[in-house]
Formats: C-alpha cells, structure tokens, sequence
C-alpha cells in the first residue's frame, strides 16, 4: 500500500517547517494579512500543524474550532481564499513538494471554502470585522 500522504509530506519535522513558512508569507502578504490582526499566532501555528498533520494521515488531534465557527464573521472572500492558496502553493514549491502531494493536499483543502469564504468577490485585503470573536490566546 502506499505511505501515508503524512509520511510523504515528511513527517511532523516537514509539516512544523511548511506551516512556519506559510504563516510568514501570511504575515507580509496584504491581500490576507488584515485578518490576522487581533489572531493569536502561537495559537494559529499549533492549531495548524495539528490539523494538516490530522488531516493526511498523522498521529496528531487537531483541538482547534470548527473551519465554520473559526471564520464565521471575518469577512473572508473568495479572492482571499485564493491569495491564501497561492501562498500555500509558493511554501510548497518553496519546499519542492512534488505536485502529486500538493495536489492532494490541496484536495482536502479545497472543499473547506464554503465553511470559510462568506462574501464571493474577488476583492482582497479587506478588513478584519470589528465584531469578529478571536479565539483565546494558547496558556503559555
Ligand atoms: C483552506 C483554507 C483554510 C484553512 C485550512 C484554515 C485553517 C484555520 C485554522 C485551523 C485556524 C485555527 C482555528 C482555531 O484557532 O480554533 C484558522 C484560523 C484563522 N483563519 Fe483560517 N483557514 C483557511 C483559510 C483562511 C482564509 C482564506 C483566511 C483569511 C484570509 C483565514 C483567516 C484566519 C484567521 C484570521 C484565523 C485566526 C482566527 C482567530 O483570531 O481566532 N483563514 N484557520
């Protein structure tokens, strides 16, 4: 049978180091960056670590909000999601990910829009809602 998409990927040491360069791309990218401006992100980079190990295949629990409860409110458009796709697809290439595993993961991403994407417009860097609930800081 074949590996598992997580040991494909790398294992949890290729996962830490790809969701640490997505997140700094994140952070300077001004189509998406607004968003991120009350968001706890040692929070956000464990939350997304857990969840892409989960998701393809990793012994991780991700523990964090559902994708409908956490972006419920921010505003996020169809642009948007796709600037934060385009981000993820330069960490990867970044990384030499095959296209084969980008495919894939971009396979367990892509049905996640309709719980993220509220407006369908391709407008970019709009503000974060005044009445968006950030999730708590992490203790630490
Ligand atoms: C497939 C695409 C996406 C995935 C898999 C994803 C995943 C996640 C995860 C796992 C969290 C953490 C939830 C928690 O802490 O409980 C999160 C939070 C967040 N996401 Fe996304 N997200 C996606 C798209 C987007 C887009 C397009 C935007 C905006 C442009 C966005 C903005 C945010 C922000 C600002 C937070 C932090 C919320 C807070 O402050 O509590 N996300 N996302």
């Amino acid at each position: 049978m074949e590996r598992s998409l997580y040991e494909r990927l790398g294992g949890i040491d290729s996962i830490t180091a790809v969701v640490e360069d997505f997140r700094d791309r994140v952070a300077a990218d001004d189509r998406i960056n607004k968003k991120f401006a009350r968001t706890d992100l040692v929070r956000l980079r464990k939350m997304l670590i857990d969840q892409v190990c989960e998701a393809t295949g990793g012994p991780c629990k991700y523990s964090g909000r559902s994708m409908k409860a956490a972006h419920e409110g921010m505003e996020v458009t169809s642009g948007e999601f796709d600037a934060l796709v385009q981000d993820l697809v330069a960490t990867f290439d970044h990384f030499k990910v095959g296209q084969k595993e980008q495919g894939e993961v971009l396979a367990v991403l892509g049905p996640l829009k309709t719980d993220i994407v509220e407006l369908d417009s391709s407008q970019v860097g709009t503000p974060l809602p005044a009445a968006y609930q950030a999730a708590p800081a992490l203790a630490r």
